[in-house]
């Protein structure tokens, strides 16, 4: 998608033709800065610090990761310790284990010198799966915008919610929730995005309003707690999220807050999706609530607030007095029961076991 009219992915190979450029996204909204990974050390702290984040971004910087890795040592010992080091980055996003999965497959049965040169390509592989994926996800929601938009005056805009970045910082191109809104708002549909804040780290303010700015789609920056009045007015016509995370019977672990915003919309008879690409399934487990370990990050992401003065310094201020005790679980369950359908590549379809099995032709009982 486009920076200052200059079209940009989250991931891409530098102009070396060796090393990996990232943005990074602890810098943003403020500044645009790139990373450059060359080894294993970078990549995992990239992902581990949060320069990276979203499912489907974590899982292809992995895949690269895992390249560089193998690029400095292609041994066995280290195909071993590189996958476990990588899979310890983040607990959450399925993508991780699955972008990992797919890279040690390519190249484990094969000579160490020619590791790199494989999983380089397979690395690349997955990071055009994921735009092409993101692609198929935009045109099947598109299909609801347009269905919400003809019961609409024809001026009269879509008003979207979405939680958190499931944009395109969180994928490699499109994103999954705004690949829907991207393509909705090039095909002249007018619409409005609700963009929740997101507390504690502030994807919704610092990525998605950043992302949606630069592609002039009209937007409106909202606090966590304003959702549910919005739907009870009537200013909301659609919920459109993401997933780090989603069981093979349809339960959806997103970031913090999401659930919340499932039962609002439920409460109110408003249209809740989820868009995710099939990476994202988790077909060893059912039960969200019992079964996804929910990732407890840093009480400093809740106790303090980062922002950037008057005089441009980027700094970050307490909004407690110290020794306040503090809890900081990312993500929560929605169960599928709450969810209206799954937005995919397959197409929309319902949460359900039989559903997601029947889309991806798995048998969901292994
Ligand atoms: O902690 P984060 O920023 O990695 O959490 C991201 C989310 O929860 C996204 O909604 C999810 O990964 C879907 S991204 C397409």
């Amino acid at each position: 998608m486009n920076v200052d009219g200059k079209p940009y992915r989250s991931i891409w190979v530098n102009s070396d033709g060796w090393s990996v450029d990232i943005i990074d996204q602890t810098r943003l909204p403020h500044e645009f800065s790139v990373l450059n990974l060359q080894n294993l050390a970078q990549a995992c702290a990239a992902i581990r610090d949060m320069a990276v984040r979203g499912a489907p971004l974590i899982g292809s910087t992995a895949a690269y990761g895992y390249y560089l890795a193998l690029n400095t040592d292609g041994s066995d010992k280290n195909l071993a310790t590189a996958y476990d080091e990588l899979l310890q980055t983040r607990p959450t996003a399925v993508n991780l284990r699955w972008a990992l999965d797919r890279i040690r497959g390519k190249v484990a049965a094969l000579p160490a010198a020619q590791r790199a040169e494989n999983a380089f390509a397979e690395a690349a592989a997955i990071a055009e799966l994921d735009v092409e994926t993101n692609r198929q996800i935009g045109l099947h929601g598109l299909k609801l915008i347009e269905q919400i938009a003809a019961q609409k005056a024809d001026d009269e805009a879509v008003n979207i919610l979405t939680h958190c970045n499931a944009g395109w910082l969180a994928t490699v191109d499109w994103g999954t929730a705004t690949a829907p809104i991207y393509m909705a708002h090039e095909a002249g549909i007018p619409l409005h995005v609700w963009v929740d804040e997101t507390r504690p780290r502030n994807q919704g303010a610092s990525l998605t309003a950043w992302e949606l700015q630069h592609h002039a789609v009209p937007h409106t920056l909202i606090v966590d707690n304003a959702g549910g009045h919005l739907m009870q007015t009537g200013a909301v016509d659609l919920c459109l999220v993401g997933s780090d995370r989603t069981t093979r019977s349809g339960d959806v672990c997103n970031k913090i807050g999401t659930y919340l915003k499932a039962l609002a919309a439920a409460d109110n008879g408003i249209p809740f999706y989820v868009c995710l690409p099939s990476s994202t399934i988790d077909w060893t487990i059912s039960d969200g609530l019992q079964q996804v370990p929910i990732e407890q990050r840093n009480g400093i992401e809740v106790s303090q607030v980062s922002g950037r003065l008057k005089n441009g310094e980027i700094t970050s201020v307490s909004i407690v007095t110290e020794g306040t005790p503090v809890a900081n679980p990312a993500f929560d369950v929605t169960p599928a029961k709450l969810v209206s359908g799954l937005i995919t590549e397959a197409g929309i379809i319902d949460a359900t076991e039989s559903e997601i099995g029947r889309a991806f032709a798995r048998d969901s009982s292994n």
